[in-house]
């Protein structure tokens, strides 16, 4: 069996016998002996490998080279060498796959923009390597964060038929069916549309809100966490056409419970990269972004800021900033506000709450004042709104009004209406952009680079 490199390298004796498996990332040839550094993906860091010229079979040596599949066996020993730990002294080695010359990953140091490119083999690199293993862990955290809580898990559908934000930005399906080859011509294909496939305009989610609180509205607490789809036609580093977000729906709970959640999870997974990704970050920290674990520090360990939109305003409109959007009451924070206001304002992660009612989607629950909504948006130092939530609209006559003034027919939301009229109950849930978060925990400026495959506007390769 084959010991991962991660185990090899957290040896406390030596191994007489020891069997890795990796990728090639160097070789260096002496008069007596090569230098080989393989990397396996368990962790960052190479095992150093010392191939002995006298071995048999050390003819092939010359296969061996960047890029290539290769398997060791030897013995582990303390390495005298500077730089690391143990090294392995090859007593077999083995190419299970070549790489010619042309592998693209020759050198050091490539361009994030050229590593999109090659979006398949940049899994092989060592910054592609910390961000997939931190958003691994990560995924694998939130799911502990409410599972220990006693959230029910829901999958939540894909194809849906109702616009939760009601912002329009969303993909509307058509099926593409061969049909039966003509004569010469081969397979011509038909497209049928979703009207007459689902017998109603059906489009990719944007939120798995709406059916997690029909599920909230029986099992009480529960989460949903997959991914979404927006149409937004933004060439931003921060929008992708397909995301993940992470959305909780609690009955019995209001906004303040709600802004308590999402303050803890964000300080739980923060807590649980700085333990469990220690490595990972410390990469991100010396080749990405020199402040990343003083920042994670501070949000772990200081409560974060709470302002109302309207305090928010006024804040913005004091600082004597000329922002390029002007700031008025009434008016969306744009992403220059929401920097401004974590980053230099309060320096911290802060929820603005509260916000105009005329701004926001038909289900946040209006507020005494009828002006304003019970919703907060928690930003971020560097990417700005990171999670968006809402106390829900529980009563039936207030939601079935703000549906109307929405433009949305309340018949096409019967079944989203007879949770109202069915043992109602206050209920409020948040969403959280899962790629935001990770731009926040590894300090990866472009959400490209934390998405393995990424589609936005005008990409969706490989
Ligand atoms: O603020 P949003 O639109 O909220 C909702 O969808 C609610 N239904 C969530 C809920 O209450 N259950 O989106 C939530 C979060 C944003 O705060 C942001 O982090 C992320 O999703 N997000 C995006 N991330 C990447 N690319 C995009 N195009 C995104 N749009 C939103
Ligand atoms: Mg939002």
């Amino acid at each position: 069996m084959r010991t991962l490199i991660r185990h090899v390298l957290a040896r406390t004796e030596p191994l007489d016998e020891v069997l890795v498996r990796g990728w090639v990332r160097t070789r260096r040839d002496s008069k007596t002996f090569s230098f080989i550094e393989l990397n396996d993906g368990s962790c960052l860091a190479n095992v150093q490998i010392i191939a002995d010229a006298n071995l048999p079979g050390y003819g092939e040596i010359s296969r061996v080279t960047t890029g290539a599949a290769l398997e060791v066996r030897g013995h582990l020993v303390a390495s005298l060498g500077q730089g690391q730990k143990w090294e392995i002294q090859a007593t077999t080695f083995r190419v299970i796959g070549t790489a010619p010359d042309d592998y693209p990953l020759q050198k050091k140091g490539h361009s994030p923009e050229f590593l999109r490119s090659i979006a398949h083999l940049r899994p092989r690199t060592n910054l592609f390597g910390c961000v997939f293993r931190v958003r691994s862990r990560m995924a694998w955290s939130i799911h502990r964060f409410f599972q220990d809580r006693g959230f029910v898990y829901v999958h939540t559908p894909i194809i849906t038929t109702s616009d939760c934000e009601g912002a329009g930005e969303m993909f509307r399906l058509v099926t593409e069916a061969p049909e039966q080859p003509a004569a010469s011509s081969g397979t011509t294909r038909s497209v049928q549309t979703d009207a007459e496939f689902f017998g109603r305009p059906a489009y990719l989610t944007v939120s798995g809100q709406l059916e997690g609180e029909s599920f909230a509205c029986g099992l009480g607490d529960i989460y949903t966490f997959g991914p979404t789809f927006r149409a937004e036609n933004s060439h931003t580093a921060r929008h992708a056409a397909e995301f993940w977000m992470v959305e909780p729906e609690m009955a019995f709970c209001d906004l303040e419970g709600d802004i308590a959640l999402a303050e803890e999870l964000v300080v739980h997974l923060v807590r649980e990269a700085l333990e469990h990704c220690a490595e990972d970050l410390d990469f991100f920290q010396r080749f990405v972004d020199k402040q990343l674990v003083e920042r994670l520090r501070f949000v772990a360990e200081r409560p974060f800021a709470r302002v109302a939109y309207g305090e928010a305003i006024e804040i913005l409109r004091a600082s004597g900033r000329c922002f390029d959007y002007p700031v008025e009451h009434g008016v969306n924070l744009q992403s220059e506000h929401e920097r401004y206001l974590c980053e230099e304002h309060f320096r911290s992660p802060v929820t603005v709450r509260d916000y105009p009612a005329a701004i926001k989607p038909f289900y946040m629950r209006r507020n005494d004042d009828r002006n304003t909504v019970a919703a907060f948006d928690l930003l971020a130092p560097r990417v700005g709104e990171l999670i968006g939530g809402s106390q829900r609209e529980e009563r039936l006559e207030v939601l079935t009004e703000t549906m109307l003034a929405h433009g949305l027919s309340p018949e096409d939301y019967g079944w989203y209406l007879d949770l109202r009229r069915y043992g109602s109950m206050p209920h409020a849930g948040f969403g959280l952009g899962f790629e935001r978060f990770l731009m926040f925990v590894t300090g990866v400026a472009n959400i490209r680079d934390v998405i393995p495959f990424p589609r936005t506007a005008g990409q969706a390769e490989f």
